[in-house]
């Protein structure tokens, strides 16, 4: 009878019976007599255990010689074991080697630099942290849309190349293209995520987006995914509310399947098992001066530095909204408050534990009239936001939406210092390989 090739995940399915694995040799400890193989094939990691005599004395011998990383075809016995992580052994009747590596895998058992790791970063994917790292990101995407299908969203794919500006003229990537000049990589789904609200509703944006900032901070990549929903007639505070029920979806989702990648992280899940609603707010106009009390030397009227997020959001035990920046900080779109022309309807949501921001939302202006006197303070290209504007002439609505940034909710789940290894391939001023 042929043994069925299965994978580590399903082993549970087979206890007691005869399967086959195709995996790589992830670690190996050996004794005379016997090898414990950490095996891994991208579903789990399990132990095979070879027992001189149990195989052929070939493959005995074969597997002495097994560098690390070896790809391979192993057959053996499915037998439960409480102590192994994956709740089960494989005790091997046979191995076979696809490919054994020439010399040493370069990613050992020693703590490298985070420089090494990143230029091995095709390698590095396969040890158990970053599975786990991904497997969370997965869920981050996977709990996010679900939220939003499950609410009525239609997903509306932007633009990648486009000729308008999304948040601002610094920042951009430009790409030749053909006789129009020049494209623009796409900072924001944003702008066409309005257009979609008022033929559709209720939408969302996801992908790609790109910053040509020169940050080099631990919260920004060049190249980021972000989540856009905006809804029409959502007000400010609508707008904060979706929000909080999202991000509280999302965690609640990564807690309950993915408590093993959690662990494998050495993850504490206290703080992100009280994030549900509601989320604490502040205005801008408090945050500064609990800042200055606290000590940071921020002025009334810029922008908050990472540092002062982090300050801020470790004052509270769950997501904060930071509502109602001055207009001369935040995007040209942002309505005016109503009460306080200085000022527009936004609100960052910062994580808690340091994190800070993780997504920026507002509502939108909605004035045809003020709209357009933004774009021309802001000295924007009027030409290329025609169509923008025409969203205002042609019932025009109170709507409003957001950002959400998965690198950054996927290291604030994650507990990561740093957003780089939340992405597969991370794109930074420095790096660009692999
Ligand atoms: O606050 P931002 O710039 O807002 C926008 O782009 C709006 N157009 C969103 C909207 O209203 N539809 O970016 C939104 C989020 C941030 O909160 C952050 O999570 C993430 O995108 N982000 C970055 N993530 C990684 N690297 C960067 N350089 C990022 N810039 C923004
Ligand atoms: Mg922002």
């Amino acid at each position: 009878m042929k043994v069925p090739w299965v994978y580590i995940s399903d082993l549970s399915k087979h206890e007691g019976e005869e399967v086959k694995l195709k995996c790589w040799m992830y670690n190996k400890r050996s004794s005379g007599k016997i090898h414990f193989l950490q095996l891994r094939d991208g579903t789990g990691f399990v132990q095979g255990v070879v027992v001189k005599g149990e195989v052929t004395e070939d493959q005995f011998l074969a597997v002495r010689n097994l560098w690390l990383e070896a790809s391979l075809e192993v057959t053996g016995k499915v037998k439960r074991d409480e102590r192994a992580p994956s709740g089960f052994e494989l005790n091997v009747t046979g191995i076979s080697v696809l490919h054994n590596p020439t010399d040493e895998y370069p990613i050992g058992k020693k703590d490298h630099g985070i420089d090494f790791l990143l230029d091995n970063r095709h390698l590095w994917l396969r040890s158990a942290s970053q599975l786990a790292v991904m497997r969370i990101r997965d869920r981050v995407i996977w709990s996010a849309r679900e939220y939003l299908h499950n609410n009525g969203f239609l997903l509306v794919d932007s633009p990648i190349l486009t000729g308008a500006i999304g948040e601002g003229a610094s920042g951009l990537f430009e790409v030749p293209y053909f006789d129009l000049g020049n494209a623009y990589l796409a900072q924001t789904g944003q702008l066409y995520a309005e257009a979609a609200a008022a033929a559709f509703g209720k939408v969302y944006t996801f992908g790609p987006t790109f910053r040509a900032e020169k940050s080099k901070t631990r919260r920004h990549l060049t190249e980021f995914w972000m989540i856009e929903p905006e809804v029409a007639f959502y007000d400010h505070k609508d707008n904060m509310t979706l929000q909080e029920n999202l991000v509280s979806y999302i965690v609640q989702s990564v807690l309950q399947h993915c408590t093993a990648e959690l662990a494998q992280i050495g993850r504490d899940t206290g703080p992100l098992e009280r994030v549900t609603p509601p989320f604490h707010h502040i205005t801008y106009d408090d945050a500064v001066i609990m800042l200055q009390k606290l000590g940071s030397t921020i002025s009334y009227g810029t922008d908050f530095g990472g540092e002062d997020e982090t300050i801020l959001t470790q004052q509270f035990d769950r997501p904060l909204f930071v509502e109602c920046y001055p207009k001369k900080v935040k995007a040209f779109y942002m309505k005016q408050h109503p009460e306080r022309e200085d000022l527009v309807l936004c609100d960052d949501l910062l994580a808690p534990e340091g994190y800070g921001e993780i997504i920026g939302g507002s509502q939108r202006e909605e004035s045809f009239d003020l709209l357009q006197k933004r774009i021309r303070v802001e000295k924007l290209p009027e030409d290329s936001y025609g169509w923008y504007l025409d969203l205002r002439r042609y019932g025009t609505f109170v709507h409003s939406g957001f950002g959400m940034g998965i690198e950054r909710v996927v290291a604030w789940v994650c507990g990561l210092p740093h957003i780089r290894e939340t992405i597969p391939f991370p794109r930074t001023i420095y790096r660009l390989n692999p």
